[in-house]
């Protein structure tokens, strides 16, 4: 952790060439909002009551997004600018002194170890504050730092107000940038409204602060991509591969093999076990963590869950806050809606969806079927197109099935209902009343063969 080092978010913008009604920070790359990402990098480096969040647009969500860290918030209650966000929370920011780092809620891909060079140039230098500078082929959008023969900063100009020269300075500002805090503070307010687009540019200080006879030291960094700020959403789309990349790329180093690893989604705290093995298409979501020789089949959708070794997903399977044991397979196209239990070496087949069941160890449903509010026992079979009848339109009613229990196809259980270990229910059956432990339940009409009845019908054309 830094020590007397500060760090201010800037978040309250409306995100106008995203072309949303939702606040661009709230917007997803690689699994999280862009602001949760900035807030964990600070976070890495200060403890959340330095963090201060500055929202104005959709304050709340934002607010929200970020909950439950720690950090402060301040509101800028009109966006009229990068320096007058940075502005609205000079009460709010805990230490007056110090460093105070500026970031924007729209950079996601800044590194912590960046950060902390960042720190290291500017305590080093005795500078009154440092920028984070990067070379770009098309540097068109963003604000260029102009800088002395001796490698500082002089100015920023925005893009917007820039001259046809000043364009042609590939040199660009990152927006990322730690201030000497009693200067900035100190110098903040001399910040005008830009004639042009009547905004308050934080990069102004920086003029400012050479009016007033300080130092800027750029820091120039290599790796552009990491300084993307993102504007539109062909930006966002770019930062979302970055971290889907850097994320199944890790899962391989940790010893995952991952087929056509531009076509799977891994969110940032899934974790997955050795030799495990992700076809194409695959999806890993939310809090998934995944045991070792599993095998997620091409388009499987796997979301808050956790499956343990050796468990197969086929393809085109949906399953949500679910646990597996170990060995089970399931799929293709089978769908755990909620908080399903499945045991060791449990099948579930095609077309079968469960909701908040339990299925036993080794116990089998291979298709068709419906399976909600129950708790099937070890070792039972439950039949093609089995139903539980568990809503009467009123209330949800529990299924209980015995160990061992054979379940035939077709079978209409109408909850509430409890189905013996060790018995046998008929293919078709509708079942209303409990079957005891081992017996054969029948319910359904018997059938009727009428011998030659066709020939007697006679025959019609
Ligand atoms: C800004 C910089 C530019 C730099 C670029 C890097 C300024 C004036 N320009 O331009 O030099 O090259 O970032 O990506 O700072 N925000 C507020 N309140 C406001 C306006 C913005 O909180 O009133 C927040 C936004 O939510 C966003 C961040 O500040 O997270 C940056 O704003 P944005 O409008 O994206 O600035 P750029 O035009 O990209
Ligand atoms: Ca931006």
């Amino acid at each position: 952790m830094q020590k007397n080092l500060s760090i201010v978010i800037l978040a309250a913008g409306l995100g106008t060439r995203m072309k949303s009604r939702k606040a661009k920070v709230l917007h997803q790359a690689g699994g999280l909002t862009l602001v949760e990402h900035v807030v964990n990098s600070a976070l890495a480096i200060t403890a959340p009551e330095r963090v201060v969040v500055v929202i104005g647009h959709q304050a709340e969500e934002v607010r929200n997004a970020v909950g439950g860290r720690g950090v402060r918030f301040a509101v800028q209650a009109n966006q009229k600018g990068t320096g007058d966000a940075l502005a609205v929370c000079r009460d709010v920011v805990p230490d007056q002194h110090g460093l105070l780092v500026v970031l924007y809620g729209d950079c996601p891909l800044l590194s912590v170890e960046t950060l902390e060079t960042l720190i290291a140039h500017h305590r080093g230098s005795g500078a009154a504050a440092t920028v984070i500078t990067t070379m770009l082929e098309d540097p068109s959008g963003y604000g260029r730092s102009i800088v002395s023969a001796a490698g500082y900063v002089e100015a920023i100009v925005e893009h917007k107000v820039a001259t046809p020269e000043q364009r042609a300075v590939r040199q660009i500002n990152s927006g990322i940038y730690c201030f000497n805090a009693e200067l900035l503070w100190k110098h903040l307010s001399e910040i005008q409204s830009n004639p042009v687009s009547n905004e308050f540019y934080l990069t102004d200080i920086v003029e400012i602060l050479n009016r007033a006879g300080y130092n800027v030291s750029a820091l120039l960094h290599t790796d552009a991509n990491e300084l993307m700020g993102i504007n539109t959403r062909v930006e966002l789309a770019m930062v979302d591969r970055i971290f889907r990349d850097r994320k199944v790329k890790q899962l391989m180093l940790d010893g995952v093999t991952v087929q056509s690893t531009e076509t799977v989604i891994v969110d940032p705290f899934v974790r997955a076990g050795m030799d495990s093995l992700i076809d194409p298409f695959a999806q890993l979501l939310g809090k998934t963590s995944i045991g070792e020789n599993c095998r997620i089949g091409s388009g499987a959708i796997v979301r808050d869950s956790q499956l343990a070794d050796g468990v197969e997903i086929a393809p085109y399977t949906l399953i949500t806050s679910s646990v597996i044991g170990a060995g089970a397979t399931i799929g293709p196209f089978a769908r755990l809606r909620q908080d399903n239990h499945v045991g060791a070496n449990a099948h579930i087949g095609n077309f079968v969806e469960l909701k908040k069941t339990t299925l036993g160890p080794g116990a089998k449903a291979g298709h068709l079927a419906y399976l909600g509010d129950s708790i099937i026992g070890a070792g039972a079979n439950i039949g093609a197109g089995t139903i539980t009848c568990n809503y009467d339109g009123a209330a949800k009613h529990r299924t209980a099935i015995g160990d061992r229990a054979f379940v035939g196809s077709n079978a209409t259980l109408v909850a509430p209902i409890e189905i013996g270990s060790g018995s046998y229910v008929a293919a078709g059956s509708v079942i209303t009343e409990n079957v005891p432990e081992d017996a054969l339940a029948l319910g359904r009409s018997r059938q009727v063969n009428k011998e030659g009845w066709v020939k007697k019908r006679g025959k019609k054309g």
